[in-house]
């Protein structure tokens, strides 16, 4: 077989050296908690105020494709994590039915979205904390708050905010995984609060027009693309995070069970909860009135006369953000760590630690992700991590597609419902959403993964574990 073809044996993949093998701690709250920690953040809170721009009233359509093309997605994620319930997600799944160089393509993918997700969030982050310390009467200097793009050096607060979750995840899973469903309580009632004042105060002359600048993209005099399809595959960064969970499978009891009601529960859970808010939101508001603000739910609050109910949302931000950095630096420090036991990275970064956390790849994470989020553009990393997350999910379910085809027997604890629907709906939604990503995003995935094929041929591709024989 060309090297490039290489599977692993799906029943070896749950079978690990000693040393080498995460410890099960998680149950279903605790998933659904994760996943909802990863979902709900920086999307529906300030993104939610970009894709408006974008679409205008019409984002509730955009809200619904992104959720519709996610749910697809989700349902390929549960069948896929029940059959290999092996930490690495998509890069394990690929890795099993389609083969070491598409595996090593995703897993350089995840690597982008994770990453860039970590970042995007620890800026958002900084963002309010700073607001929120200036309101305290503590103003943090330019220079140490923002990037040099917005005028400033380097971005403190958010390089510290990495390091701070970065030491919860050494501390052990189960503990952070504790504290995070505490925080998901916390941004799920300022949510709720939302809903509750702005839904009553409803106009229906808001909606209009519902859809200013089209459907499918069209360009606008600044160059930007426009339409419900555009602001789709923004706010597209709302929905994702449910992947995060099946990064966990490794360290999940029972994950037949757990896996599917943690990936199908969250998904569910959250799109009603964000269809809600945005009925709300562009119910109560003219979009543009919100649409240019970077904190989009506190300032219709505010103009509706509730600067209390504000404070409430712009808090539960604050305190709610770390919970979507947890999980997408919980899943960043398992594909690395991963990728690292497969011989497709250095091999020493997959050695774990006394509490059965991988440290050494946790603490490469935090320095990557931390000297990102200390100089990067936020709207920028955003959208690329969006295009890394569409690869991802492509690959997910053309794994379910194919592995029905190849192994229609294998015992599957969960089936997605009508496959041959809802994988082509997957795959072709996301690469419309793809196609919808701003032209310079998608030449900066195709960059990143050009370069990832060279690694791969010049490193992974000889140093591959599968290649010298060796089980992983
Ligand atoms: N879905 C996550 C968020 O909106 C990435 O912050």
């Amino acid at each position: 077989m060309q090297t490039w073809l290489r599977r692993k044996d799906i029943d070896q993949v749950t079978v690990h050296e000693e040393g080498r093998r995460l410890v099960p701690t998680l149950s279903w709250p605790h998933l659904v908690a994760l996943g909802i920690g990863a979902i709900v953040g920086t999307g529906i809170y300030t993104l939610i105020g970009v894709a408006a721009n974008l679409a205008g009233p019409g984002v509730l359509i955009s809200f619904l494709v992104a959720g519709v093309v996610c749910a697809c997605a989700a349902l390929a994620y549960a069948e896929m994590a029940t059959l290999m319930p092996a930490a690495g997600s998509a890069y394990t799944y690929s890795y099993a039915v389609l083969g070491e160089a598409i595996a090593w393509v995703v897993g350089w993918s995840l690597i982008l979205e994770y990453t860039l997700v970590v970042s995007t969030v620890a800026v958002g982050w900084s963002g309010y904390a700073v607001g929120f310390l200036k309101g305290a009467g503590i103003d943090v200097p330019l220079a140490i708050s923002v990037g040099s793009h917005s005028g400033g050096l380097i971005n403190l607060p958010a390089i510290l905010i990495t390091w701070v979750v970065a030491g919860l995840l050494m501390a052990g899973t189960r503990e952070s995984a504790t504290l995070n469903a505490v925080l998901v309580v916390a941004k799920l009632i300022a949510l709720a609060v939302f809903v509750a004042i702005a839904l009553p105060a409803f106009d229906a002359s808001n909606l209009h027009p519902f859809m200013p600048h089209g459907f499918t993209e069209s360009l606008g005099a600044d160059g930007k693309k426009y339409g419900v399809m555009a602001a789709a595959a923004i706010i597209f960064f709302a929905f994702y995070g449910f992947d995060a969970i099946s990064t966990a499978a490794e360290e999940t009891k029972n994950p037949g069970r757990n896996l599917s009601i943690g990936i199908v529960g969250s998904m569910v859970g959250c799109t009603l909860i964000y269809m809600l808010v945005a009925l709300a939101a562009v119910g109560a508001m003219h979009y543009t009135t919100f649409g240019q603000s970077p904190e989009p739910l506190a300032l219709i609050m505010r103009e509706l006369g509730h600067g209390a109910a504000a404070k409430v949302v712009a808090a539960a931000a604050v305190i709610a953000l770390p919970t979507v950095l947890l999980a997408f630096f919980y899943g960043q420090s398992r594909i690395f760590f991963v990728m690292a036991r497969d011989g497709l990275l250095p091999r020493s970064l997959s050695k774990v630690g006394k509490r059965g956390t991988p440290v050494a790849i946790t603490v490469f994470t935090a320095l990557v992700t931390s000297a990102l989020a200390g100089v990067a553009r936020l709207d920028e990393i955003a959208a690329l991590a969006n295009a890394g997350t569409l690869v991802a999910f492509v690959a997910v379910s053309v794994c379910m597609l194919v592995l029905r085809k190849r192994d229609p027997h294998r015992p599957r604890v969960f089936r997605a419902p009508l496959a041959w629907v809802i994988g082509p709906v997957a795959i072709l939604g996301c690469a419309y959403l793809f196609s919808s990503l701003p032209t310079k995003t998608q030449l900066w995935c195709v960059v990143w993964n050009a370069f990832g094929l060279l690694v791969y041929l010049a490193y992974a591709r000889r140093n591959s574990v599968l290649a010298k024989g060796v089980n992983a």
